[in-house]
């Protein structure tokens, strides 16, 4: 017998190896088609889900001392890794400009559309901002655009680190430390440990948004490669572990059935789970280990009122 050699799109590769493996899993990366953008943002906007409230209020208070923090009068360039639509960036940018420091912003996005809209924005509301986007990978982008001569500061925000397993974390961190030229800077958002009600409550809202943006990915394996889940015989179950600070999300099969995925059958026993998504809380200590781990240095660390989250300052040295 000869076996058709097809080439499937890194979707269909990743859903089929990890619908395959002992412990069902899909990448959370996955989430974000136009669908999952806009659950995405009516996540942001729950009352539930704090983060984006708390990061933002950090940038409001403290956008003066993260200035001198990385400024120094010298001419600096922003990468920011993953921008999305801005909202909390744009706070800071606002004050760099009003406190007429020299600098560049170059936001990377693996969306296209994404950055011309991020773009024509913050031309109009930031008039004489110097921008330069990248599209594409962030990998890509920084082998592209790491060699200049001015200071860099990598962006991160929005706890996107916690998409990251400890040593997925580390592993990513180290790639990128070797980006950066001596005396370059990451400021990196965070999520930080606390009462894990609250932190469950982020991921499990009484609206039912985050599960809609968990099912939506059954959607999208239906649409994209012709499978017949079945959503509604899904539970939608988030996790939190207060000891790793690890919550995790999980599809969680209600019976025992067989789903159809590109000529092959996916058998579910009764109460099989897929894990879905990490979203990885820190405390100090962890974030120290972490620093060390991918050879970077701390400089300062800046939270909310009531230490919920974090953006954390590091240098390489
Ligand atoms: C965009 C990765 C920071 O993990 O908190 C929100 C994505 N998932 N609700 C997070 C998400 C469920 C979010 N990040």
């Amino acid at each position: 017998m000869t076996k058709v050699l097809t080439t499937l799109s890194p979707f269909a590769e990743d859903v089929m190896q990890g619908l395959h493996a002992d412990n069902k899993c899909l990448p959370s990366k996955y989430f974000y088609d136009a669908k999952g953008d806009k659950l995405f943002q009516q996540i942001m906007h729950l009352d539930e889900y704090y983060l984006t409230r708390k990061e933002l209020e950090i940038f409001k208070t403290h956008k003066d001392a993260i200035l001198r923090a990385i400024n120094g009068t010298e001419t600096f360039r922003i990468i920011e890794l993953g921008a999305g639509d801005g909202l909390k960036t744009k706070v800071l940018l606002k004050h760099f400009m009003e406190a007429k420091v020299d600098f560049t912003y170059t936001p990377v996005d693996i969306s296209g559309n994404v950055l011309s809209i991020l773009e024509s924005n913050l031309k109009k509301e930031i008039p004489g901002l110097k921008i330069e986007s990248y599209e594409g990978d962030y990998f890509d982008a920084l082998a592209e655009i790491a060699e200049s001569p001015e200071k860099d500061i990598v962006f991160f925000l929005g706890s996107n680190v916690g998409n990251f397993s400890e040593s997925e974390a580390v592993s990513f961190l180290s790639k990128l430390q070797n980006f950066l030229k001596k005396g370059d800077l990451l400021f990196m958002g965070v999520d930080l440990k606390k009462d894990p009600s609250i932190i469950l409550n982020a991921y499990n809202d009484s609206q039912g948004v985050t599960r809609e943006f968990n099912l939506n990915l059954l959607d999208r394996i239906n649409d994209e490669l012709g499978a017949d889940f079945d959503r509604n015989q899904f539970l939608h179950y988030p996790y939190y572990n207060p000891h790793t600070g690890e919550c995790r999300s999980y599809l969680i099969s209600k019976i025992d059935q067989v789903v159809n995925l590109m000529d092959e059958k996916v058998h579910f026993g009764a109460w099989e789970a897929i894990f879905m998504e990490i979203s990885k809380k820190y405390d100090h200590k962890q974030l120290t280990k972490l620093a060390a781990a991918s050879a970077f240095s701390i400089k300062q660390d800046f939270l909310d009122s009531e230490s919920w989250f974090a953006d954390v300052l590091w240098e390489k040295g």
